[in-house]
């Protein structure tokens, strides 16, 4: 277990705007930041992040919390592995308390998984490194390819001796379990006591996650054996999912973020080549088709991407398809070629930097425009080929979801192709028609496959008192420790003797008016987590004058922080829209502060009247004589009632 002192100090150092802002490109708005939500795929930022309360609310999927929970969330961690993250990112050292071995072995599978990659990580780097066979073999390729010291650091590069089973055996003697070296695949098992290693005799490249964790590696043979794979990879695993990772994120996103830009490349030693040459915003789908998944990750950093072609013509037309799935996520695609028979890796290796940089420059073209110039030469004298082409190009603008930047490209295929502007919008208009069909009949295809299961449509029912309820603890949350100025009406005796009712202004910070106010009625919150944490707000603002909102959140249960989070940055929602900018509500809402107040505890109070004056007269229809005392209680109810519903009125 991690001690107590380094969680709260690993609270103090994390600034949640910077733990996130490794994930997410945040613009400042306001005095809050928002960006483009890591957990659905949309085009207008609705993903807020609030530094003086250090929580984030994500606006589309309805996530929130704290720094922590964004880690949970975000990286699927565990609450230590999250808290460890925060203590490596702040140089915070650990403290632990012991482990007992029940404990270790508690420790989940996944984690074991991600701890032997590490192992598996480190012992490739140091047989690399430290080894007569490593130095002489793996090392010796590295550096013939061009590779400095630092670079084969920085990815962590490494060598698996030419043996049967050298890396299993020390990790077996290091404690590591076989089932998690089979289930990552650095092991193949067959039978008992029969295992070798999958990446004998190859050099190491690891795969890192966005955060910087070993999911699986990539191993490239060094002999010329035609029967053997080039590059073998690690098996999709719980922790590696190919689709989802591209080689070179967790060493690239800084940059991407800071260049508003990532340059995409096809394998390993593209990415390396170019990170020594100093372009480091550059990332590799690792010899698969790109996926919506990849595309994803990068668009979190930067809505532009970057292209890089291999040098054969061949592969060209083909890549080209998977660009149109980039277009669909809205994202500026430009691409560069290389010259024949050369790859990024071996033209960055053999120009300098500047020239690389200078290349990149002034070849990088739009996507579209290189699209529609290298189909035209292809189709010049072929009216047949031209027509297909004309396709080809309008599914491509088809996919860009912005209608004034397809009207752009129109205007400019139409000139580079030289085909009308109204041939081009009708076959897009085609198109779009094809593409309607298309979804309508995938809408159909689904809503059969609901038909069996769907429930009666519920109509969601609004409890009055859990909405009261909730709204008590965000009034304690945004506003507990804030004075005010009560208007209450008082019963007093006037000149004649008669008792009426006199208004009275009394100063009280919020959170004693709630309190005072429902401890008249004995009111105790119905929600047992609203109720606690309403005692805990109570107890601590009463006892601490240097309250704050986020040391109480991260004393929390992220469950619990999380929904006081959502709670809270509700509050942001109007920031979303820009609606600060005229002060407007910011302003309403403060002025309206104490009267929300008095109208939610009056609410609260004539609720739960009603809600016990209907249970009084159950009783009395089941009630078998003595009825009296039901009765009168009833009409006290009654009284109290039409006094706190006067009081409503006047605040209303
Ligand atoms: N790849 C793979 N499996 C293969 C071949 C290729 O996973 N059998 C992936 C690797 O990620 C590789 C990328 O596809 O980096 C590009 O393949 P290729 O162009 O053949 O390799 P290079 O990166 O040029 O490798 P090298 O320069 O080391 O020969
Ligand atoms: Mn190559």
């Amino acid at each position: 277990m991690i001690k107590k002192e380094t969680i709260d100090k690993v609270f103090d150092a994390a600034r949640l705007e910077e733990v996130i802002g490794d994930f997410v490109q945040l613009k400042r708005s306001g005095s809050n930041y928002k960006g483009l939500s890591p957990f659905t795929d949309e085009r207008t930022p609705s993903f807020m992040v609030s530094p003086v309360k250090q929580i984030w609310k994500d606006f589309s999927s309805g996530k929130g919390g704290n720094v922590v929970a964004f880690l949970m969330e975000h990286e699927h961690f565990n609450y230590p592995e999250a808290i460890k993250y925060l203590a490596k990112k702040y140089g915070i050292e650990i403290e632990e308390t012991e482990q007992t071995n029940e404990q270790k072995e508690k420790a989940s599978e996944r984690e074991s998984m991600y701890l032997v990659s590490e192992f598996a990580r480190q012992y490739f780097e140091d047989t690399m490194n430290n080894t007569e066979p490593g130095k002489a073999i793996g090392l010796s390729y590295f550096k013939e390819r061009g590779f400095k010291d630092e670079t084969l650091r920085k990815f962590h590069l490494g060598y698996c001796l030419d043996e049967w089973d050298a890396f299993t055996r020390a990790a077996l003697d290091k404690g590591y379990q076989l089932e998690f070296l089979e289930k990552t695949g650095l092991t193949i098992v067959k039978g008992e006591d029969r295992f070798f290693d999958r990446f004998k005799g190859r050099v190491m490249f690891p795969i890192h996650s966005m955060s910087g964790r070993v999911l699986g590696f990539g191993g490239r043979i060094l002999k010329n054996d035609k029967k053997a794979a080039k590059y073998l990879n690690s098996p999709e695993s719980d922790i590696y999912h190919k689709s989802k990772v591209l080689y070179g994120l967790y060493q690239a996103k800084q940059t991407i973020a800071k260049e508003d830009n990532c340059y995409l490349v096809e394998g390993y030693t593209d990415v390396i080549q170019f990170y020594q040459s100093g372009i480091t915003n550059v990332v590799a789908s690792s010899g698969t088709a790109l996926t919506s998944e990849q595309i994803r990750l990068i668009s979190r950093l930067t809505r532009n991407i970057t292209v890089l072609f291999d040098g054969d013509a061949a592969g060209l037309r083909a890549s080209m398809r998977g660009i149109d799935l980039i277009l669909e996520q809205g994202m500026n695609v430009k691409v560069v070629t290389f010259p024949e028979g050369e790859d990024p890796d071996s033209f960055a290796a053999s120009n300098t930097p500047e020239e690389l940089q200078y290349f990149l420059e002034t070849q990088a073209k739009d996507f579209i425009q290189f699209k529609a110039s290298v189909l035209v030469n292809e189709t010049q004298h072929d009216p047949v080929k031209k027509a297909a082409t004309i396709r080809d190009i309008i599914n491509s603008i088809g996919k860009i979801p912005d209608r004034i930047q397809q009207e752009v490209y129109i205007r400019e295929c139409s000139r580079i192709m030289d085909i009308s502007e109204e041939v081009l919008y009708s076959s897009l208009a085609q198109q779009d028609r094809k593409d309607l069909d298309e979804a309508n009949k995938k809408h159909k295809r689904e809503q059969k496959a609901f038909e069996v299961v769907r429930p009666e449509p519920q109509v969601e029912k609004i409890d009055t008192q859990q909405f009261l309820e909730r709204k008590i603890i965000e009034l304690l949350l945004l506003y507990g420790l804030e004075e005010g100025d009560f208007q209450d009406l008082f019963l007093r005796e006037d000149e004649d003797g008669e008792l009426v009712l006199e208004p009275e202004t009394q100063q009280a910070k919020v959170f004693e008016k709630i309190y005072l106010d429902l401890q008249q009625d004995e009111v105790e919150l119905s929600n047992p987590m609203f109720r606690e944490v309403y005692e805990r707000l109570i107890s601590q603002m009463n006892a601490d004058e240097a309250f704050s909102v986020d040391g109480f959140l991260n004393n929390l249960d992220t469950a619990i922080a999380s929904e006081l989070s959502s709670m809270l940055m509700d509050d942001e929602k109007y920031s979303l829209h820009n609606w600060e900018k005229n002060n407007i509500l910011v302003k309403e809402k403060k002025a309206g502060m104490t009267q929300l107040v008095s109208e939610t505890i009056l609410s609260l109070r004539c609720h739960l009247i009603d809600k016990r004056v209907d249970q009084l007269q159950d009783d009395v229809l089941k009630a078998e004589g003595g009825t009296h005392e039901i009765l009168e209680e009833i009409m006290n109810y009654h009284q109290l009632k039409k006094l706190l519903s006067y009081k409503l009125n006047r605040v209303l």
